[in-house]
């Protein structure tokens, strides 16, 4: 090992030299110069990054910092509007040297004071935005929405089994099944999965023309669950939907659910956010009424991957998920400490999730959150008129927050396809497709603080374009 891998002066000396390459290289993004996206094939990648280590290494760190940057995806480019990944605060890289720095994993109290501190106050925090009573509500940071549904889900079938699920497993026969819309993320059937239902058991309500739970139909399922005999782990709301953003009606949701003492979760990993703004938080009316909820800070709160809030209207449902015990870590008897994190949650050893956003709100304040939140959305819903008033344009759906669906005039499917597939590797934009109702349809997420109306006229005259793609 070099002497001088752990020396003070040489991580100052190198620290510097990185901020002041990541300064440039933001700079450049920012400005929009290079290509959104520098597109190689997946082989040519592989090429550029082999295991070619040697004994004695001696490779330059600002090489290879340098080619890292050069050959990634650039988020902070403001024609980046393709999936709901954030371009996160530059203030997070600087948070992310000191979490990675500390390494103080949220297991147990002892080994990260600060973090479990900071993760239960934004809990508490996310908790009260929910309309959920502070004194009795509580939660945990996940690595993900993907981990975070998992985990609620976990909980859900806890409270739905009359019997101990988690050290038994499923008493003959199982007879479980979960509701969730057609538009619902494939991490709730995957969870479904994981869980051992089965992902036939995962039942699919139909929405609709606004890609929208239709209650009369949940009503409808969860009548015919009933005769069939199943038992219902939970209904999963969307929060909104992965492909259009569509936020399910929460309030109907929750007095169906309450009426027949079901388990409510809503998926909000990508709306969710909107809680933080007094003018978007209408559109989640109902959320309080839920058991569980899921927020992606990593999503619409400008943190990088990933920080998400699980969190339970009645805090001891989260101690029941895992009723496993680990007597080395922690003692038995001591089941509800909240500080103890490890009792809730899939990891054990977690990064220090609570940092960022901590730090981001004590410096920038909740309005700067609320007031980006909003731009985002405004901005959606100037695309879609502009979509709109675009001969032969066609706009899937108006937006219920900021991603906007539509095809481009000039072609069906397989043009919209190839349009994009052109855009992607020529970087001058990054937009995904997505199917909805068996038609291909162009997908952006106005998550960039960035980006403009300007931004979008280019798009929009880009697949104009004569002879488009
Ligand atoms: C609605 C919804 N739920 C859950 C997830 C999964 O979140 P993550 O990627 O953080 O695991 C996504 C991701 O796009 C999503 O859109």
């Amino acid at each position: 090992m070099p002497d001088n891998a752990y020396d003070p002066e040489t991580f100052r000396a190198l620290g510097h030299r990185a901020v002041d390459a990541l300064a440039d290289h933001l700079a450049q993004v920012q400005g929009g110069t290079p290509p959104v996206l520098p597109w190689r094939e997946p082989p040519e990648s592989l090429r550029a990054w082999p295991a070619d280590f040697t004994r004695g290494g001696g490779a330059d760190p600002m090489h290879l910092i340098a080619r890292v940057l050069e050959g990634s995806h650039h988020l902070q480019h403001p024609r980046y509007v393709g999936h709901q990944c954030s371009a996160p605060l530059p203030l997070t890289a600087l948070l992310g040297m000191v979490a990675d720095l500390l390494n103080n994993g949220t297991a147990v109290y002892e080994m990260g004071p600060v973090s479990t501190a900071m993760e239960r106050s934004l809990v508490q925090w996310f908790s009260g935005l929910a309309g959920y009573d502070p004194a009795r509500a509580g939660g945990v940071l996940t690595h993900g929405g993907s981990a975070g549904n998992l985990t609620a889900l976990l909980a859900a079938r806890q409270a739905s089994t009359p019997y101990d699920v988690w050290e038994e497993g499923y008493r003959a026969p199982m007879d479980l099944c979960l509701l969730a819309s057609d538009q619902t993320h494939y991490s709730v059937r995957r969870s479904a999965q994981v869980l051992g239902l089965g992902g036939r058991n995962v039942i699919a309500v139909p929405t609709d023309e606004r890609f929208r739970m239709r209650p009369e139909a949940l009503e409808a399922a969860l009548d015919e669950a009933e005769a069939r005999g199943r038992r219902v782990l939970a209904v999963v709301g969307s929060a909104g939907s992965t492909a259009t953003g569509a936020i399910d009606p929460l309030e109907d949701i929750a007095a169906i659910c309450e009426a027949r003492g079901v388990w409510f979760h809503v998926d909000g990993a990508h709306s969710g956010a909107f809680l933080v703004s007094d003018r978007l938080r209408p559109r989640l009316a109902g959320i309080g009424r839920a058991h569980s909820l899921v927020i992606d800070a990593h999503k619409m709160l400008m943190m990088p991957s990933l920080a998400t809030a699980v969190l339970f209207r009645d805090e001891g449902h989260s101690f029941e998920t895992f009723s496993q015990q680990a007597s080395y870590l922690f003692d038995r008897s001591a089941r509800q400490e909240w500080y103890n994190l490890a009792h809730r949650t899939l990891e054990c050893t977690k990064r220090f999730l609570s940092l960022d956003l901590y730090v981001a709100l004590q410096v920038l304040g909740t309005d700067y959150f609320a007031r980006y939140l909003e731009s985002r959305v405004d901005l959606a819903s100037w695309f879609a008129d502009a979509i709109e008033a675009r001969p032969g344009w066609e706009l899937a759906v108006r937006p219920e927050g900021n991603i906007v669906c539509f095809r481009a005039g000039g072609g069906g499917d397989a043009f919209q396809s190839a349009a994009r597939e052109a855009i992607v590797r020529e970087g001058s934009f990054h937009l995904v497709k997505t199917q909805l109702r068996g038609r291909t349809w162009l997908r952006t997420t106005l998550i960039n603080p960035l980006t403009t109306r300007d931004d979008l006229t280019a798009l929009m005259d880009r697949l104009d374009r004569p002879g488009t793609p």
